[in-house]
């Protein structure tokens, strides 16, 4: 324990230095620097809200939280851990387990395009990332820390400091500025680049399989897929549905959030981009592979007082073995290899 009396002056002065409060002395940052970010023509805008501005510093801050299993209560597991960029930001174990060893009881999501998503979870509860971002780290069965430790355990590290300073213009963290931070790296999770827009584009060519694939995926009364999975280039309209996967669903879904029968089972419409990489499938990841899911979609679904008119529409078993492989065909062209090893995502140095 240092002592005021047998402190020579420059440890007082060092003392004195560490004790204030850093912005006095260093003066307001120069501004971040804004990511700019134009959507192709057939995306919607770019969404960031208007107190959460995506600049270039505040997503360096989020890339590094992103990684940094500072944020879990025994430092050992990164919101990465069970977002996975090989997986497009999903986890491929079916449930994911958190630092107490507990599995969760839903599959994790993939963060691809979540810039454009503002209901968040499989049943939609939390609106908007930067009201999700701290539910993770204080989730029992996840990260399972108190926001006052992540907190103090931040504010503790210079280099963290620095880099709150240089995003948010101060040094002191709180967690409004984690979840800000960690929000902006995660809208820059943008894929609008694959085979089926380099074709759209004219650049690119599909096969035979494919477009039939792709014919299929649009014709309601073939694959059917594109009443729900579709809209636009983004290939989602993300409302919850009831797609059919139980007579009685055990998960509730939707309907525990808002109370409204007609929405028991119902969870969030998966976008298509990069479905490829981010088996297992539905909320629950029963499905391990799209051959599942395609068979799932030919003969497995039922048709209860919950399940969405769309699936009505559907006739079992419609689907031969190749409507199913071209659909498959087509949903591959969806794909973006390069987002899995884009080095803007990954773990930074
Ligand atoms: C232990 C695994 C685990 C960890 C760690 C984890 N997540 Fe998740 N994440 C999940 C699961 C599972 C879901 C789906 C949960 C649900 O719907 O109830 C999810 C859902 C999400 C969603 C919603 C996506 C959508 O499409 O609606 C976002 C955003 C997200 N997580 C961000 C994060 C961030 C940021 C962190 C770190 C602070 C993090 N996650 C840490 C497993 C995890
Ligand atoms: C009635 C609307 C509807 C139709 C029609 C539909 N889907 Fe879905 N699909 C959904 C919903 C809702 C989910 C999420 C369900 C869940 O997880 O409980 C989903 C999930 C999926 C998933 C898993 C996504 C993930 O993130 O795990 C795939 C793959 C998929 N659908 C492909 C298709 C294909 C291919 C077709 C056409 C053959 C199709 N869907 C038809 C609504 C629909």
């Amino acid at each position: 324990m240092l002592k005021i009396e047998d402190t020579n002056p420059s440890s007082f002065a060092l003392l004195l230095a560490a004790s204030c409060h850093h912005d006095l002395f260093k003066g307001p940052p120069p501004p971040p620097t804004p990511f700019i970010f134009k959507s192709p023509d057939n995306f919607p805008p770019f969404f960031d809200p208007a107190d959460n501005p995506t600049t270039l510093e505040g997503i360096a801050l989020g890339r590094k939280l992103f990684y940094d299993p500072i944020l879990s209560g025994d430092n050992t597991q990164a919101c990465a851990d069970c977002h996975r960029q090989e997986n497009a930001f999903t986890d491929p174990r079916q449930f994911s387990i958190g630092i107490d060893g507990i599995a969760g009881k839903r599959n994790s999501m993939s963060l691809v395009n979540i810039a454009w998503q503002h209901r968040l979870f499989w049943d939609g509860r939390v609106h908007g990332l930067e009201n999700q971002a701290l539910r993770p780290i204080q989730d029992p069965v996840e990260m399972h820390e108190s926001l006052e430790n992540a907190v103090a355990e931040l504010q503790a590290r210079p280099d963290y400091t620095e880099m709150f300073w240089l995003a948010f213009g101060t040094e002191t963290v709180d967690t409004s500025l984690i979840a800000k931070a960690l929000s902006q790296f995660e809208r820059t999770f943008i894929s609008f680049n694959s085979k089926y827009d380099r074709w759209k584009l004219g650049q690119d060519s599909m096969t035979e399989s494919e477009l039939l694939g792709m014919e299929a995926f649009f014709e309601n009364d073939r694959g059917g897929c594109a009443q729900c999975h579709s809209f636009g280039a983004i290939f989602s309209d993300f409302q919850f549905r009831n797609n059919g996967l139980d007579s009685l669903p055990t998960d509730l879904g939707r309907f525990a959030v808002t109370g409204a029968l007609l929405e028991t089972g119902a969870f969030k419409t998966s976008s298509m981009r990069n479905i490829e990489y981010t088996a297992p499938y539905m909320h629950d990841g029963r499905f391990a592979t799209l051959e599942e899911v395609l068979e799932f979609y030919n003969t497995g679904f039922h048709l209860g007082p919950y399940t969405d008119h769309a699936m009505y529409n559907l006739v079992k078993g419609r689907l031969s073995e190749t409507d199913k492989a071209d659909i498959i065909a087509f949903l591959k062209t969806l794909s973006e290899p390069e987002f899995l090893t884009n080095a803007a995502f990954k773990k930074p140095e």
